[in-house]
This record gives structure tokens, C-alpha cells and sequence, in this order.
């Protein structure tokens, strides 16, 4: 499988001396092309963290970061938020949709953005919504939705410009657990359609449905589990112990 994400002994190292934190501290870490991995640990040990650094929200204090090949650190912002709109559809657990905007000009605003022409961006949109479930929502303002469908909008948005990488911070912390499920079987289709899901979670459960978990502890990750599908003896499950 070719590796989209490459670090090597990345440090995010906040503050100095007695109150100094490490909030990633030497991350190793390699994710391929149209993996599905969850990045599982309790509140504090780095989450959010690591997936600003994945998503190219923020660069490491030291340590190299490759997507695709490419050395994060050596680009501009410029050059970054181009990669982060071409490459990555964010979902975050506060679903951060505009209050004031329906399900479709919330998703349709980051295609504006993109600079794309209005009758491109409504037909991406509707597509989008309509592949979350959404097509009979789509002029509903996010007070007027549920939970579990505003964070469906949220990820209308996320898919509409078609990013090769889904990138879910806590997206079931906001839900309920049936509409939690309903967000995490929207997101297991899109692996399964080929896109490279980066699921983050507080919750094993949720971890569990993905077919490799990164278990992280202040800043490290120690646990790697693979569950592989064999067809002749079912699943099997790899895991590498590394501190
Ligand atoms: N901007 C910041 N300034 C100082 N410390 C921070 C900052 N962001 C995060 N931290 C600290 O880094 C650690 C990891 O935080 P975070 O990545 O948000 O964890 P998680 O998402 O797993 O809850 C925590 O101890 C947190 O307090
Ligand atoms: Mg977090």
C-alpha cells in the first residue's frame, strides 16, 4: 500500500520549562492510501493535536511530516492551505455549521471559496447531501436539524469537493448513540468507496468499527492494532506493542 502519511519522530511541544507540555512526543506513524484508522486515547493524551498535524492545521515543533511524499514543514501557508483544500475534508465534533445558512449553503461555502461557479457548486452540493441522506433537508437551517443530521451536513461538506482524505475529530461526541452510529456507518462507506478515513475518538467502541486502531498516551503512541478480513479463518487481529 503506498504510505499518504509519513512521520518520523515528531514533537508538538507547547510552553517551556516546569509548565512545558508534550502534547506529541516522537510520533512515528504511517498511514496508507485508503486505510480506515481510528487515533483512540482518553481526553489530554494528544488527539487534536495529531490531527492538526495530519490535516496541515499546524506543523510539528520538530520531526518530519510527508503527505504524499511531500515535507510538510518546507511549504508556506499558502502552499498548505492549498493541500488542505484539495486533499482533506475535515468533520469536527461541534459540527460548526453557519446558523444563518440552509444544509445547502453551508455545504455549498468551502466550494465558493474553491472559487468554483455557482451551478458546479449546487450540483456538488445536492450531491453531497444527497449521498449523506439529506435530500429532503436540504433548505433546513442547522436549528431546525437534529444533531445526527447537522453532523451529516457537516459531512456533506466534508465530501463535496471530493478530498482523497476524511479527517473526523470526535464526530459522534456531539450524539446520541444511534445517530453516533448512523455518522460512523456514513464514514465506513466512504472508506469503502476508496477514501482514506482518520477517524479520532475518546470511545473504543467507536474505535472498534475501524479496522485499525492507534492507541496514543501522552503523546506517544503505544498500541497499533490491525483486524484484517481472511477469508478462510475469518478475521485476524495484529498487534504491534510499542512502548
Ligand atoms: N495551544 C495549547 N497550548 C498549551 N497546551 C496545549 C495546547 N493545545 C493542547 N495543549 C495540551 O496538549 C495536550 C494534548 O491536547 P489535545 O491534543 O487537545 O488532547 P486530546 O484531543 O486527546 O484531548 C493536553 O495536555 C493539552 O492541555
Ligand atoms: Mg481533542
Amino acid at each position: 500500500m503506498e504510505q499518504l502519511i509519513e512521520m518520523k519522530q515528531m514533537y508538538k511541544i507547547y510552553g517551556e520549562g516546569e509548565s512545558q507540555v508534550r502534547a506529541l512526543d516522537g510520533v512515528d506513524l504511517t498511514i496508507g492510501r485508503g486505510e480506515m484508522a481510528a487515533i483512540v486515547g482518553q481526553s489530554g493524551s494528544g488527539k487534536s493535536t495529531l490531527m492538526n498535524m495530519v490535516g496541515c492545521l499546524d506543523i510539528p515543533t520538530k520531526g518530519e511530516y510527508y503527505l504524499e511524499g511531500t515535507n510538510v514543514a518546507s511549504l508556506s501557508d499558502e502552499a498548505l492551505s492549498q493541500i488542505r483544500n484539495r486533499e482533506i475534508g475535515f468533520v469536527f465534533q461541534g459540527f460548526n455549521l453557519i446558523p444563518s445558512l440552509n444544509a445547502l449553503e453551508n455545504v455549498e461555502l468551502p466550494l465558493l471559496y474553491r472559487g468554483m461557479k455557482s451551478e458546479e457548486r449546487r450540483r456538488l452540493a445536492k450531491e453531497a447531501l444527497e449521498r449523506v441522506g439529506l435530500s429532503n433537508r436540504m433548505t433546513h437551517r442547522p436549528a431546525q436539524m437534529s444533531g445526527g443530521q447537522q453532523q451529516r451536513v457537516a459531512i456533506a461538506r466534508a465530501i463535496a469537493a471530493r478530498p482523497p482524505i476524511i479527517l473526523a475529530d470526535e464526530p459522534t461526541g456531539n450524539l446520541d448513540s444511534r445517530s453516533g452510529s448512523e455518522v460512523i456507518d456514513i464514514l465506513r462507506e466512504l472508506w469503502q468507496e476508496g477514501r482514506t478515513v482518520i477517524l479520532i475518538t475518546h470511545d473504543s467502541a467507536i474505535a472498534a468499527l475501524a479496522g485499525r486502531q492507534i492507541h496514543i498516551v501522552d503523546g506517544k503512541i503505544c498500541e497499533d492494532v490491525r483486524i484484517s478480513e481472511n477469508s478462510s479463518k475469518g478475521y485476524r487481529k495484529t498487534t504491534r506493542q510499542l512502548v
